[in-house]
C-alpha cells in the first residue's frame, strides 16, 4: 500500500454528524486570520497585511494571487507559523499560532505543516532518501522508521526507484517531488507552497499539479499555493487576491 494510500483518517473532513441533525453539518476551519496586520517597520514603515479576517476550511485548495509586493509571502509566513501578525489573531486548527513562542513555533512546523518552495530548497549533498528522512529528524523518530516512512513518500511520489540520487541528478520536476515526499513524510496537515511550479516548464508543472492535487484529495490536507500563474490558480477550489495588504475572493 502506498504512503498516499495509508494515510491516517482524515481529521479534516466535515463532522459527521446523524442525517436529520440540526443545526447543519459545519465545516471545520483549518485556518481563522482575525483583523491580521502585518508592519515591517524600519527607516519606512510597511504594512505588508491591512486588517485581513479570513477562514479556510480543512481540506480545501487555496489559491493566493496578486502583484509582487502585494502581500502573499507575508501571508504564507503567517500561515506556516514563520512569522508573528504585528496585530490580530492566526488561529491553527485549535492553536492560536499569534502569541507562541519561537519553540512552539518551529514545533507547530515540524510536526503540522509542511512547505513547498519555487526552488525545492533539497540539500544537495544528501540522496533524495535522506532529504525526505531529514525532515523526521526534529520530531525523534527512530532511525528505522524514519528509512520506512521516508521510502514509502519517495514511492508516493513515484520516485521510489530514484531514492539513492541526489538532488543534481535529478530533473526539475524529479527534485519537486522528493521536496513534496519531504513536506508529507511528516503526515502534516496542512501544505503551504509558494510557486511550487514556478521554476517548471509546463509539462512539468501540470504532473507536480496533478500530484498535488491528488495528494490533497487522498488525505484530506488542505493545500495552500502562492502562485502568479494563473494556470495554477485556476485549479484552486478557491481563489483570494492580494495586492495592498488587502484580500479580496475572486
Ligand atoms: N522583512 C521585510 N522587511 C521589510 N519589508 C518587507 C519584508 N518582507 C516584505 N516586506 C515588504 O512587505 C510588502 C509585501 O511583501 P511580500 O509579502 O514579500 O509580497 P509578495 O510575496 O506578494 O511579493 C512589500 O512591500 C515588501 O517590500
Ligand atoms: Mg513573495
Amino acid at each position: 500500500m502506498s504512503a498516499a494510500a495509508s494515510a491516517r483518517p482524515l481529521t479534516t473532513a466535515v463532522p459527521s454528524n446523524e442525517p436529520n441533525a440540526d443545526p447543519p453539518q459545519r465545516s471545520t476551519a483549518m485556518y481563522r486570520l482575525e483583523h491580521v496586520t502585518k508592519e515591517y517597520r524600519g527607516k519606512r514603515t510597511v504594512t505588508a497585511l491591512k486588517d485581513v479576517t479570513l477562514e479556510i476550511p480543512a481540506g480545501q485548495h487555496v489559491a493566493i494571487q496578486g502583484p509582487t509586493g502585494g502581500g502573499k509571502s507575508t501571508l504564507l509566513q503567517m500561515l506556516g507559523a514563520l512569522d508573528r501578525p504585528t496585530s490580530g489573531r492566526v488561529v491553527l486548527g485549535e492553536a492560536e499560532l499569534s502569541h507562541l513562542p519561537d519553540a512552539k513555533l518551529a514545533g507547530v512546523r515540524a510536526a503540522q505543516l509542511g512547505f513547498v518552495f519555487q526552488g525545492f530548497n533539497l540539500i544537495p549533498t544528501l540522496s533524495a532518501q535522506e532529504n525526505v528522512e531529514a525532515a523526521l529528524a526534529p520530531l525523534g523518530v527512530a532511525a528505522a522508521e524514519r528509512t520506512r516512512r521516508a521510502g514509502e513518500a519517495l514511492a508516493a511520489v513515484g520516485l521510489a526507484d530514484r531514492a539513492g540520487h541526489v538532488p543534481g541528478e535529478l530533473s526539475g520536476g524529479q527534485q519537486q517531488r522528493v521536496a513534496i515526499a519531504r513536506a508529507l513524510v511528516k503526515e502534516p496537515e496542512v501544505l503551504l507552497a509558494d510557486e511550487p511550479t514556478g521554476a517548471l516548464d509546463e509539462g512539468t508543472r501540470d504532473e507536480i499539479l496533478e500530484l498535488l492535487e491528488g495528494i490533497r484529495r487522498d488525505r484530506g490536507l488542505t493545500l495552500v499555493v502562492v502562485t502568479h500563474d494563473s494556470a495554477v490558480a485556476r485549479r484552486a477550489e478557491r481563489r483570494l487576491h492580494l495586492m495592498d495588504g488587502v484580500v479580496t475572493e475572486r
